[in-house]
């Protein structure tokens, strides 16, 4: 077999370990979550690396180099809800592979490399995200472990329960030299390799992000009974802003603004919604866009709820500014790639946001189907992993 037909059933076997049936669902320090590391680990172990799990659930595996220095590759474990097999997972594998490459050749590299399976990166359980990569930055503040779940269960009481000791995530930071710098390899999710018919890509910058959370109380009632103009129902406010933040987006040239999740209560036919809340998700390559598209929908949301007579919570759940990838590793993976090496710019969130705090960036980007992610439908071919795994090993060789 392949080593790029490995990756894909790897992809596969790591896509059965869910905690939905009949979807992708792994979310931070779950039973799914642990039965990935279980294979995982596995897979470090056969490429011969010295593997370890940190306290908030990274798990990572080091391959010696014969000199000083650490080069990270990485990416993420765990998934969004219904996810598909390859945001996150795909680099994990392919920099398993290009370590089990130099193994099976007997080679030592100057440096050692560091393999990061980042336990958090979409934070879908506790709606922070990135914890993974920021508690190796040194960025996942002790007040983050109270955050609740779905269930409410705290993020402490959720690491402890995966193995881990929420009172030592100080540990989990870098501590060594400054590492020579962080490369991951993802998908694309976007449409600008396939229409280029281009295989993999070269990433210039990764787009700042700002995340809400927006609660809107007014008064349940019964929906026989409460004339119309005496209603206090947050869900029609919750559809103003939803069409607002839509419109708002749309007329503003790169940005995009999401509604992903909102909740209704009590949630029943008969019953005037009292409660609603619901995310906002912000994004646009440009930080000052970003902010001042964030301050106008805020005040659409706060105006909303005056008019209407609800109560407003909001609440900043994440702000990230954007991240340049480091233009001297990003030009020696345009020469592993060779030929035609475009530069992509990604709209979506990586772990080397974070890791750009302790290190350079570079990312390679593989050319998925339709530009799709997020959805079961994501899909890339054997052949374009194995170009990105040939990239991979080409710019380990030239580092
Ligand atoms: C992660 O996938 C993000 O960009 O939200
Ligand atoms: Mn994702
Ligand atoms: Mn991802």
């Amino acid at each position: 077999m392949s080593d790029a037909a490995k990756v894909m059933r790897r992809c596969d076997v790591l896509a059965a370990c869910t905690e939905e049936p009949g979807g992708i669902t792994r979310r931070f320090a779950s039973d799914a979550m642990g039965r990935a590391h279980q294979y995982v680990r596995e897979w470090m172990l056969e490429a011969r690396m010295a593997v370890t799990r940190d306290n908030v659930g990274n798990l990572r595996g080091r391959y010696e180099g014969a000199g000083k220095g650490t080069l990270l590759l990485g990416s993420h474990l765990d998934s969004v809800r219904d996810a598909g097999k390859y945001d996150g997972p795909l680099g994990v594998m392919v920099a398993i592979a290009a370590v089990q490459r130099l193994r099976d050749a007997g080679k030592r590299l100057p440096f050692a490399i560091e393999t990061l399976a980042f336990a958090d990166e979409e934070g879908l359980r506790f709606g922070s995200t990135y914890l993974g990569s920021r508690a190796v930055a040194g960025r996942l503040d002790a007040a983050e472990l109270q955050r609740i779940d779905a269930d409410g269960v705290t993020m402490a009481e959720a690491i402890r329960a995966f193995g881990g000791d929420p009172g030592r995530i100080g540990d989990d930071r870098w501590t060594g030299e400054r590492p020579l710098g962080y490369v991951e390899v993802h998908i694309e999710q976007g449409p600008v390799l396939e229409a280029r018919g281009l295989p993999v890509g070269a990433v210039s910058a990764i787009a700042g992000q700002s995340r809400f959370e927006i609660m809107f109380t007014g008064e349940a009632g019964h929906a026989g009974t409460v004339p119309m103009d005496r209603r206090r129902d947050a869900l029609t406010a919750a559809a103003e802003v939803v069409l607002a933040v839509e419109a708002a987006a749309s007329t503003e040239p790169g940005l995009v603004a999401t509604v992903g999740r909102l909740d209704v209560e009590p949630g029943a036919a008969n019953v005037i919604p009292g409660r609603v809340s619901f995310t906002l998700d912000v994004r646009h390559p440009n930080d000052r866009t970003r902010a001042s598209a964030c301050e106008a929908l805020l005040a659409r949301t706060r105006e909303t709820a005056r008019r209407r007579r609800l109560g407003v919570e909001v609440r900043a759940v994440s702000e990230r500014a954007s991240v340049a990838c480091s233009p001297r590793l990003t030009k020696l993976m345009g020469e592993a790639i060779g030929g035609r090496a475009l530069e992509v710019a990604s709209g979506a969130g990586h772990d080397g946001v974070y890791m750009s705090e302790i290190t350079d960036v570079a990312m390679l980007f593989v050319r998925c189907k339709g530009g799709i992610s997020h959805n079961p439908a994501e899909s890339v071919t054997e052949a374009d992993v194995g170009v990105a795994l040939d990239v991979l090993s080409r710019f380990l060789e030239l580092l």
